[in-house]
């Protein structure tokens, strides 16, 4: 059932540009210039009307809720925010009607975000649904909804839920700004090119593998670990934290690269590894005056960077080089090293992969 993997969660890392293709597979026409949604077609005023769109999520679904507000906000020029479902439900929230909400669960099936779409829709917001498991709880709760076609995660670190909700939230993205115009027309059209080629990229970053497992025998007794990003692969760093933390139980944080200076670089010493993602597009300039901070206080760098690099190169201890794409979907590929990485200093290090202690698959109670 695990298909020749040790692991499911293995398994599943591979299974991304299946699943991803199995995602966008008749809704991005990228030729034709069409992307069709039936839940988004359906609603599209709601869409088109909304003054503000609302996401809400738990763990890394809310990381994929995070990627999605850069990427709405950049193409479609709605104001957006994040919310974690626990926070959201307990603070009498303010929810006007023209509020659009996007909840986002693998499972659909997780207690806080359940009742926070039931508080958001007593207040009279429509709430659009991106659900992994049909028929799940929230699939049946939201107004609409668009599936992931990721099929079932069973390791518990999400890693194919996440790139696949990624995928639908771009898609959404682009519809939008298509209606909008709040993209050019050469923009969008490049951007369905891209996002048509990224399971060949996803494929290539694959390749990865054994420079992930060369890393992770360096760093496996490691106890605290820090991933810092900019832009859209600040998210990418909290997931990439989170994923290490669950099934490897060492200590890490994800942090905005240019905040590292407001703290966290006070614990930079010569035994702190430090991932950084540094792809070519975004801000890679400032990224890498990041990266000579951290060298110049002996920090341990791995470096994600686009396949060709130079000056990262030089600076870095490590790097793991990944395809170019845009900026804007390049969290797409610059977190699969990072599920690699995770996976194989948990393996290193005697871990449960699949089932770590003390987490559940979906969870269902607050
Ligand atoms: C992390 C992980 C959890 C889930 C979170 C939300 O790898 O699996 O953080 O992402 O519990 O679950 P869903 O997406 O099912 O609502």
């Amino acid at each position: 059932e695990k298909g020749g993997y040790d692991h499911f969660m293995l398994k599943e890392i591979y299974e991304q540009p299946n699943v991803i293709k199995d995602t966008y597979r008749g809704r991005l026409l990228a030729n034709e210039g069409i992307i069709k949604m039936a839940g988004v077609e359906d609603n599209i005023e709601k869409f088109l009307h909304a003054q503000r769109i609302l996401i809400i999520a738990c763990g890394t679904s809310w990381h994929a809720g995070l990627v999605a507000e850069y990427i709405f906000e950049e193409f479609t020029r709605i104001p957006v925010e994040v919310e974690y479902a626990s926070e959201f439900r307990y603070r009498n929230p303010i929810i006007h009607q023209d509020d659009v909400v996007i909840a986002i669960s693998q499972s659909g099936e997780t207690a806080d975000t359940l009742a926070a779409i039931k508080l958001a829709k007593e207040k009279g917001a429509f709430v659009f649904g991106v659900c992994n498991v049909v028929g799940s709880s929230i699939s049946r709760e939201t107004n609409a909804g668009a599936y992931t076609h990721a099929g079932p995660e069973i390791g518990v670190a999400s890693t194919k839920a996440f790139t696949t909700q990624i995928t639908v939230l771009t898609m959404i993205a682009l519809r939008l700004a298509k209606a909008k115009g709040t993209l050019s027309n050469s923009d969008f059209h490049r951007y369905l090119q891209e996002l048509e080629v990224i399971p060949e990229k996803v494929q290539e970053a694959l390749e990865t593998n054994d420079k992930a497992k060369e890393i992770a025998e360096k760093f496996k007794d490691a106890s605290n670990c820090l991933y810092l990003g900019r832009g859209y692969n600040f998210p990418v760093a909290l997931e990439g934290a989170l994923k290490l933390k669950e099934i490897s139980y060492i200590h890490a944080e994800g942090y905005p690269a240019a905040e590292m200076k407001h703290g966290p670089i006070a614990l930079i010493d010569e035994q702190m590894p430090v991932v950084v993602i540094a792809p070519k597009q975004g801000h890679y300039d400032k990224v890498v005056s990041n990266i000579q901070e951290i060298k110049s206080r002996s920090g341990k760098i791995i470096a994600v960077v686009t396949k060709g690099d130079i000056q990262v190169k030089d600076l870095a201890d490590h790097i793991i080089e990944i395809p170019e794409t845009s900026d804007a979907l390049s969290p797409l590929i610059t977190t699969i090293p990072l599920q690699l990485l995770s996976y194989h200093i948990a393996v290193m290090r005697g871990c449960n992969v699949d089932q770590p202690r003390n987490l559940a698959k979906s969870v269902t109670v607050e």
